[in-house]
């Protein structure tokens, strides 16, 4: 959810004011992926990175985040929404752990849709803690080295049980990844809006799937063999 602070600053308002309206923007971004029928939406709300950021900024926006998670956990019970996370809840203030726990564990039965929350979250972390858990099995003996292999893998990400991303969209006109969901982005296709992410509306989401649509995904396949039902 890149370009809140630009967005701000390009209109002479506080930073925080950026991130309100990007609050908003998702909260009706959420809504709208329901009623087109996708299955997951995955949203960067912090990233490991991010910690370097004011006090103040950081303060708000864990605010900001409290008060959408009691604002609207009744609207996702509603739409059976699935709340998860990923990423290191355990640098978080408690009072933004606590709703988060509540709003987890109320909505874990619902399938209808996930939301999933990236929160103090980096690829790179998350590779280094699934490695280390891979070497105690191996050293337990409850892994053989030759068994590692890229199920053993996923099974240890904090996306595990997750679909991997069809399409990342990356806002404000940044053309990279920035430490996202870097393994599982393998085979996704990336569209770039240019808009802030507070300007990313349902129009400019419906454009981002039209890319999307064009796209020839191959997963590594020469376009022959794609277009070839496999043979028993
Ligand atoms: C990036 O814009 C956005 C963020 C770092 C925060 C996004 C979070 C929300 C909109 C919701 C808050 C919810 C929770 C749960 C914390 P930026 O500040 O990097 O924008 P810039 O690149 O223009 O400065």
């Amino acid at each position: 959810m890149d370009g809140n602070g630009r967005w701000a600053a390009a209109k002479g308002l506080p930073r925080l004011e950026g991130h309100r309206r990007g609050a908003e923007r998702l909260i009706e971004i959420v809504d709208d992926c329901l009623d087109l029928g996708i299955g997951t939406l995955t949203v960067f709300a912090f990233s490991a990175e991010n910690w370097k950021r004011p006090a103040e900024e950081i303060s708000g926006l864990f605010k900001l985040g409290e008060w959408v998670l009691r604002a609207h956990l009744s609207r996702l019970e509603r739409r059976k929404v699935r709340l998860r996370v990923i990423g290191d809840l355990s640098a978080m203030p408690e009072f933004v752990r606590r709703p988060l726990a509540d709003a987890i564990e109320a909505t874990r039965d619902f399938t209808a849709f996930e939301l999933v929350v990236a929160l103090n979250y980096g690829a790179r972390q998350e590779i280094v803690a699934a490695t280390r858990q891979l070497a105690e099995d191996v050293v337990a003996g409850r892994l053989q080295p030759d068994q590692v292999d890229w199920p053993a893998v996923a099974s240890r990400l904090q996306t595990a049980g997750l679909p991997d991303p069809d399409l990342i969209i990356r806002t404000s006109g940044e053309h990279r990844l920035s430490n996202f969901l870097l393994l599982q982005s393998a085979y996704a296709e990336i569209v770039f809006a240019s808009v802030h992410w507070p300007d990313f509306t349902k129009d400019q989401l419906r454009l981002a799937l039209a890319e999307y649509a064009k796209r020839e995904r191959r997963f590594g396949m020469t376009p022959e063999q794609l277009h070839t039902p496999p043979t028993a």
